[in-house]
C-alpha cells in the first residue's frame, strides 16, 4: 500500500469509528452519571444516619439545668421517655425482676401494689438483722417508678425517724440540692442530710430522672450524686490517684457504669451531721469495706439477741460487679440493663430499666457478644445464681444457728466481756454474708467473688463456734445441718 492509499483507508476508518467513539463517550458519561448518582444517594443517606443517630432529638422544648420534670424532657426524646415510664412493669425471673403483691390503700400508705416481702420469704432474714428496722419491712426492689413512694412509704419510716440523706438515691435531688445551697449542689446536700427524712420530702417531686444522668446542653453523661463523686474520689485515691474528677476524667464507657453506681452502692451515713459516705476508703471489695468500718469503729445496730454490733449492707451492685469478668471486660451496667435497640434508622438505649432476663430481653442484652441460643445463655445465668443461692442458704443457716449459740451462751450467764470475741466474729461472718444476700444479681455480677465471700463468712461462723465452745458454759447440744424450716424456705424462691 502507498501512503496516498493508506491515508485514505485511515480517513475511511476515521469516518466509521467517530460515531462509534461519539456512542463509547455518550455512554462512559451516562454510566458515570448513574453511578455518582447512586454513590451520592448512599453518601448522603448514611449521612443522614450518622446525624440521626448523634443528634436524635428534634428540639420541641428548650432545656437546661432547671429543668426536672421528665415529661419535658419527653417531648424530645419520646423513645426514650416512653420507655422510662415502663419502669412500672412488675415481672420476675427466677431470682429477679420482682412479683407485685395487691393490698388495701389506707390513710398511711396509698400504694394499692408492692413488691412481696422478702422477710416472709425467707424467715431468716428477721433473725439475723432483730433489733433492726430491716426486720420490720424489707422488700424486692422493683422498678426506677417507684423509688419515691416506696421510701415514702415503707414501714422501716415508722419505727426510725430517718435523715433527709436517705433522699439522695430515692428523688430527683439535683435541681433541690442546688435550690437548697443556693446554687452549690454539695452545700444543698449538706443541708438536706441534716433535715428530718419528712421535711426533706416536701422539697423533692420526681423519682430518679434525665436531668439526674443527663447534661441538658448535649445530652452527654454526667454525674450529678455527691455521695459518688466524693466516692470515686477516696476510691482512685486508694489506687494512688489523686483528684479525681468523675466527670471530666472517665472514659464514655466508664459513665455506662457510673451513673448506676450513683445509687447502686453500699453506703453509710457518717456523724451527727449525717453525711451520706460510700466506703471505699480502702477499695471496693467486701473485706476491705469491712476492714475500714472496723478501723472506725462504726457500727449500725447492736444485735438485739446476741448484743454485737452490726452492719447492714445495702444493695452494693457497684461493688460486686467491679470483681467480676464482664467488668474487666469492659462490659458495662447499661450494656446489659439499658441495652441498644433499633428504632428505624436509630440506635437507642432502652430506658426500661430491669432485669435482662425478663422474657424479650436476652436479645439485645447478651446476644450482641454471646453467639448462643437464648435458653442457654438464661441457663448459664441461672446455672450461676442456684450455686451462689445454695451456698447462701447453708452459710446463712450456720449463722442463724451461731447467733442461736451466742444467745444461749448470754443466758447461761457468759459477760459481755466473754462474748466480744463472739460478737465480732459475728459481725464479720454477717457483713460478708449480708454483701452477697443483699446484692441483687444472686452472684451473677460476680460468680466467684460472692462465693468466696460465702466461704469466708462460713469460716468466721465457725471459729465463732469454736469460741463459745471454748468458753466452756453448760450449753444445749449442737444442731447438726440445716434446720428443716430453712430448707422449706429455700424452696420458695
Ligand atoms: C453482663 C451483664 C450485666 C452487667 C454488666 C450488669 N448486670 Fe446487673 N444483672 C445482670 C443479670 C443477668 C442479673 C440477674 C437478673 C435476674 O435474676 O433476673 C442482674 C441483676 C441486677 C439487679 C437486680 C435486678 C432485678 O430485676 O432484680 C440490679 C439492681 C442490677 N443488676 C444492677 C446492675 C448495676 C448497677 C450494674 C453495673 C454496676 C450491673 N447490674 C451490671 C446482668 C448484668
Ligand atoms: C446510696 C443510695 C441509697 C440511699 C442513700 C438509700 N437508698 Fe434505698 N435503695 C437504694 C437502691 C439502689 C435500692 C434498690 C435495691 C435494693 O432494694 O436492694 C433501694 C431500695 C429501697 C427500698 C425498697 C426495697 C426495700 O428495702 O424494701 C426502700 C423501702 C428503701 N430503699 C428505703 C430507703 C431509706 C428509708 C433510706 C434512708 C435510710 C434509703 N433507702 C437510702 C439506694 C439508696
Ligand atoms: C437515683 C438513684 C438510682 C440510680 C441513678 C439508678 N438506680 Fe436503679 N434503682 C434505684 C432504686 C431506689 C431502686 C428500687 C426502687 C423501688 O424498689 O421502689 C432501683 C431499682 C433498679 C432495678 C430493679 C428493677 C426491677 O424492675 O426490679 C434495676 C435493674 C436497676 N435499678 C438498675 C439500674 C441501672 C442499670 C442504673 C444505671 C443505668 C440505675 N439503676 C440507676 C436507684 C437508682
Ligand atoms: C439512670 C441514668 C439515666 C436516666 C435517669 C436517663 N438516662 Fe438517658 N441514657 C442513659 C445512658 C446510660 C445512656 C447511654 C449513653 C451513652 O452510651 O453514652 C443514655 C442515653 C440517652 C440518649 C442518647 C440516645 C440513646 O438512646 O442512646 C438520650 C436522648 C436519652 N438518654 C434521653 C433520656 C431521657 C429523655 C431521660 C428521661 C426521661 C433519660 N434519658 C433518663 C442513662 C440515663
Ligand atoms: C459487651 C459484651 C457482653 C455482653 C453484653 C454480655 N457479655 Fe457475658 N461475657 C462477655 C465476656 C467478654 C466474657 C468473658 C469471657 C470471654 O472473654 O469470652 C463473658 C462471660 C460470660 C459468662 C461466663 C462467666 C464466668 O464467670 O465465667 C456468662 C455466663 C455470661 N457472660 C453471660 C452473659 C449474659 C447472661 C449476658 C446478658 C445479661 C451477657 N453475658 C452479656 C461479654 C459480654
Amino acid at each position: 500500500m502507498n501512503i496516498k492509499q493508506r491515508l485514505i483507508s485511515a480517513a475511511q476508518r476515521r469516518g466509521t469509528a467517530f460515531p462509534r467513539m461519539l456512542a463509547f463517550l455518550v455512554a462512559i458519561i451516562v454510566m458515570t452519571m448513574v453511578v455518582t448518582f447512586f454513590v451520592m444517594t448512599l453518601l448522603i443517606n448514611i449521612f443522614e444516619r450518622k446525624q440521626e443517630a448523634r443528634n436524635p432529638f428534634y428540639r420541641v422544648v428548650e432545656l437546661d439545668d432547671t429543668t426536672e420534670d421528665p415529661a419535658l424532657w419527653g417531648k424530645n426524646f419520646p423513645q426514650q421517655y416512653d420507655a422510662y415510664l415502663r419502669t412500672v412493669d412488675q415481672i420476675r425471673t427466677k431470682y429477679g425482676g420482682n412479683e407485685a403483691v395487691q393490698r388495701t390503700p389506707t390513710n398511711v400508705d396509698p400504694r394499692s401494689v408492692l413488691a412481696r416481702s422478702r422477710l416472709e420469704s425467707d424467715p431468716r432474714l428477721r433473725k439475723i438483722w432483730a433489733g433492726y428496722a430491716f426486720a420490720v419491712d424489707f422488700r424486692e426492689e422493683r422498678g426506677h417508678a417507684y423509688m419515691l413512694d416506696d421510701q415514702t412509704y415503707t414501714e422501716r419510716q415508722r419505727v426510725v425517724k430517718q435523715p433527709g440523706t436517705c433522699m439522695h438515691c430515692h428523688a430527683s435531688v439535683y435541681v433541690p440540692y442546688k435550690k437548697l445551697g443556693n446554687g452549690d449542689l454539695i452545700k444543698g446536700f449538706e443541708k438536706m442530710n441534716r433535715m428530718p427524712y419528712f421535711e426533706a420530702r416536701k422539697l423533692v417531686t420526681h423519682p430518679v430522672a434525665c436531668i439526674d444522668c443527663h447534661d441538658p446542653k448535649n445530652m452527654q453523661l454526667r454525674i450529678t450524686r455527691p455521695g459518688f463523686l466524693e466516692g470515686i474520689r477516696v476510691y482512685r485515691e486508694s489506687q494512688g490517684i489523686r483528684n479525681y474528677d468523675v466527670n471530666t476524667m472517665a472514659t464514655r464507657q466508664e459513665m455506662r457504669s457510673f451513673v448506676c453506681g450513683q445509687c447502686h452502692v453500699e453506703y453509710y451515713f457518717k456523724g451527727q451531721e449525717k453525711r451520706l459516705t460510700y466506703p471505699w476508703f480502702k477499695g471496693l471489695q467486701a473485706d476491705q469495706i469491712l476492714a475500714y468500718y472496723d478501723e472506725t469503729g462504726f457500727k449500725d445496730w447492736a444485735h438485739s439477741e446476741t448484743g454485737a454490733p452490726m452492719l447492714k449492707v445495702q444493695h452494693p451492685e457497684f461493688e460486686t460487679w467491679k470483681q467480676g469478668i464482664h467488668s474487666r471486660a469492659g462490659v458495662a451496667c447499661a450494656d446489659c440493663h439499658m441495652p441498644y435497640k433499633r428504632v428505624g434508622a436509630l440506635k437507642i438505649s432502652d430506658h426500661h430499666v430491669s432485669s435482662p432476663l425478663l422474657p424479650g430481653n436476652i436479645t439485645n442484652a447478651c446476644q450482641t457478644c454471646h453467639r448462643v441460643p437464648e435458653s442457654e445463655l438464661k441457663a448459664r445465668a441461672e446455672a450461676i445464681q442456684d450455686r451462689v443461692f445454695e451456698m447462701r442458704n447453708v452459710a446463712m443457716d450456720a449463722l442463724v444457728e451461731f447467733i442461736g449459740e451466742i444467745k444461749a451462751a448470754r443466758i447461761a450467764g457468759a459477760t459481755d466481756n466473754q462474748l466480744m470475741v463472739p460478737g465480732k466474729l459475728q459481725r464479720k461472718a454477717q457483713f460478708l454474708l449480708d454483701f452477697v444476700e443483699s446484692e441483687n444479681s444472686m452472684g451473677f455480677h460476680a460468680p466467684q467473688e460472692s462465693e468466696r465471700l460465702l466461704f469466708l463468712s462460713l469460716n468466721y461462723t465457725r471459729q465463732g463456734q469454736k469460741a463459745i465452745r471454748a468458753l466452756g458454759l453448760a450449753l444445749p447440744a449442737p444442731t447438726f445441718g440445716a434446720m428443716p424450716a430453712m430448707l422449706s424456705s429455700m424452696e420458695k424462691r
